[in-house]
C-alpha cells in the first residue's frame, strides 16, 4: 500500500508546483518588462509615488505624520491600556517601581568609573571601539545645548521639507547646524552627499561626527560640513557650481552680527536655485526689519532676491509653534 500511495501523491505535487509556477510566471512576466513598452498594458496609470519606488528601490520616507498616524498611536496607546501620563513626581516614581532614574552627571559618573557592565581592560579595550566616543557625548549632554528640546528638530525638519517640497535627490544647506538637532533628519531622507553645513562651534561639530552621525547609522550618507564662522562657502564648490534646493538657517541669524548676515546672504543669492530654490530663516529677520524704509528690499533686489513671506508651524510633540521667513530668487527665469 505505501508504494503505491507514494506513486499517487508525487506527481499530484509536481504537477500542482507546476500550475503554480506557472501561474505565478503569467502574472510576474508583464511586470518585468521595460515601463512604457508598447507590448505592456498597464491596468493602473503610473502615478508619482509608484514612479518613485521603481527608480529608487524604495519610496521616500513619508515627510510628516498624517491624522491616520496619529490616530493609529492613540489607539495602540488605547488598546495598551496607557492612559494619560503622570502628572506628578510621585506619580512617575510609582511607575518606575522603585528604580531611580540617572541624570547625565552620574550616568557620566558610571561610564567613567564602570566602564560598561561588560567591558575590555586594558590594552585589550583598545582593539574593541573602531570610534571612541567621549563619555560626555555618549550621555547625550549636546542634547540639551540650545533650551528647545531635541525633538524640536523633527518639527523643523517636517516644516522645512513640506514647504520647500524637498525630494531625496535635492541639495540642502544649513547655515549653524549645531548638534545636528534638525539636520539628522534631512541627512537620513535626502540621497547621499546632498546636506549640506557651515558650523562654527568645535563642542557641536565633535558631537556631530563623533556621536550623532555613527549613533544614528548615518555616515554612509557623507554629509559636507565644513568648520567656519565668516559665511565662507567656498568648500561648498565653485560659486557658479551646483546650486542649493533649500538653504535655511534655525535659530543662527538672530545670533549674527547684521553685517555678516547681509555678507552671506551676498555669498548664497547666486548658489540658490532659481524657480524651486527657497532661503528660510528662523524666529526674525531684523537683519532686515532693522534698516530703516525700504532698504531692506532694495538691497534683497540688488542680489536678486525677494521676500516671499512669513509663516508658522506647530510642533507635534509639545506645545509650541516657530516663526519662519521665505525668500526666493526675485527675477523670473
Ligand atoms: C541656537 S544654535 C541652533 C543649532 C541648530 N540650527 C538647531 O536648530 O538645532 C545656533 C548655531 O549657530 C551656530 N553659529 C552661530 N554663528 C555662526 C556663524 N557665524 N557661522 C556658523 N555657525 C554659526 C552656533 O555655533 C550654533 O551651533
Amino acid at each position: 500500500m505505501a508504494p503505491s500511495s507514494k506513486g499517487a501523491t508525487v506527481p499530484a505535487l509536481l504537477l500542482t508546483a507546476l500550475a503554480a509556477t506557472a501561474l505565478l510566471l503569467f502574472f510576474l512576466l508583464p511586470s518585468l518588462s521595460p515601463i512604457g513598452s508598447a507590448t505592456t498594458t498597464s491596468l493602473c496609470p503610473a502615478s508619482p509615488a509608484a514612479n518613485a519606488i521603481v527608480a529608487g528601490g524604495r519610496s521616500p520616507d513619508p515627510l510628516s505624520a498624517t491624522q491616520d498616524d496619529v490616530s493609529w498611536l492613540r489607539s495602540q496607546l488605547s488598546l495598551n491600556r496607557l492612559g494619560d501620563p503622570p502628572s506628578t513626581p510621585e506619580q512617575w516614581h510609582a511607575l518606575r517601581k522603585g528604580i531611580n532614574p540617572r541624570t547625565r552627571a552620574q550616568q557620566l559618573d558610571d561610564l567613567r568609573q564602570y566602564k560598561g557592565i561588560s567591558h575590555h581592560e586594558g590594552a585589550d579595550a583598545a582593539n574593541h571601539t573602531a570610534l571612541p566616543c567621549p563619555g560626555e557625548l555618549l550621555v547625550e549632554e549636546h542634547h540639551s545645548n540650545y533650551g528647545e528640546p531635541w525633538a524640536g528638530g523633527r518639527d523643523v525638519f517636517e516644516f522645512l521639507a513640506t514647504a520647500s517640497g524637498l525630494q531625496p535627490s535635492d541639495l540642502v544647506l544649513e547655515i549653524g547646524c549645531g548638534t545636528l538637532r534638525v539636520g539628522l533628519h534631512f541627512i537620513r531622507y535626502l540621497d547621499t552627499g546632498r546636506f549640506h553645513c557651515l558650523e562654527r562651534d568645535e563642542l557641536s561639530l565633535m558631537a556631530a561626527f563623533r556621536y550623532e552621525l555613527p549613533s544614528q547609522g548615518l555616515l554612509h550618507k557623507r554629509p559636507l560640513i565644513v568648520r567656519g564662522e565668516d559665511m565662507e562657502f567656498d568648500k561648498f564648490g565653485p560659486a557658479g557650481g551646483s546650486q542649493y534646493d533649500l538653504i535655511y538657517a534655525s535659530a543662527v541669524f538672530l545670533h549674527m552680527p547684521d553685517q555678516l548676515v547681509w555678507t552671506g546672504l551676498e555669498r548664497l543669492a547666486g548658489r540658490l536655485k532659481p524657480g524651486k530654490g527657497r532661503i528660510f530663516v528662523s524666529h526674525n529677520i531684523k537683519f532686515c526689519s532693522r534698516l530703516r524704509g525700504d532698504e531692506c528690499e532694495r538691497r534683497l533686489r540688488k542680489l536678486d532676491l525677494e521676500y516671499a513671506g512669513k509663516r508658522t508651524h506647530d510642533s507635534l510633540l509639545f506645545n509650541h509653534y516657530e516663526i519662519w521667513f521665505e525668500f526666493r530668487r526675485s527675477k523670473a527665469y
